[in-house]
């Protein structure tokens, strides 16, 4: 067997101008075709989580797709960070400036309890500015982001630096 991270490199793949000229797209839609290397890296997320976490919460959309099973696995609830418009309220919300756009991200407020520890969970970490607007939006709550966790990150957007300032448990499986 391979090291998790070149199983997981050889299981992403590039994509030129998508979905916007000058972008290179990381698809990892691939990896939820092998099973067993799904069921590692879910294994992976929960040892870097275990007895640190109150909670995890998922940033739409590909923040879905592990989230929810890494919270399972640690017993801890799940709670969705979404893009505006998609909870019904009471929400509260945060405008932020993506790689490639601008955007609202939203979410629950009584979801999160007085010094809950979160761990904020996405597929991709680029600039850092989703997860880092997920950050103040826990906090506004009332909750402490206290680790990041992503399958890949894209070192050159210097995204761990944006998010330094908010804790300094961050971890990328695999870091381009
Ligand atoms: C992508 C990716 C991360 C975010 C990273 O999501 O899944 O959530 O961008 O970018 P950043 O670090 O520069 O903020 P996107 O909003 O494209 O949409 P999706 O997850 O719904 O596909
Ligand atoms: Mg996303």
């Amino acid at each position: 067997m391979n090291s998790l991270t070149e199983d997981i490199k050889q299981h992403i793949t590039d994509v030129r101008d998508f979905p916007k000229e000058g972008i290179l797209y990381k698809d990892i839609s691939s990896l939820f075709l092998n099973t067993e290397l799904c069921h590692r890296i879910v294994l992976e997320f929960v040892k870097f989580s275990k007895n640190k976490v109150d909670a995890v919460c998922g940033i739409e959309s590909r923040g879905f797709l592990f989230g929810p099973q890494i919270a399972q696995l640690l017993n801890v609830p799940f709670i969705m960070i979404r893009k505006s418009g998609k909870l019904p309220p009471p929400v509260v919300s945060k405008n932020y400036n993506l790689e490639y756009n601008k955007a609202t991200i939203e979410i629950k407020k009584h979801f999160i309890s007085q010094g809950q520890r979160i761990l904020i969970h996405d597929d991709i970490l680029a600039t850092g500015g989703t997860a880092k607007a997920c950050a103040e939006l826990i906090t506004e709550c009332g909750g402490i982001a206290t680790q990041f966790s992503f399958i890949a990150e894209l070192s050159f957007l210097n995204g761990t630096q944006t998010l330094l300032p908010h804790c300094n448990e961050i971890h990328s499986l695999v870091s381009y």
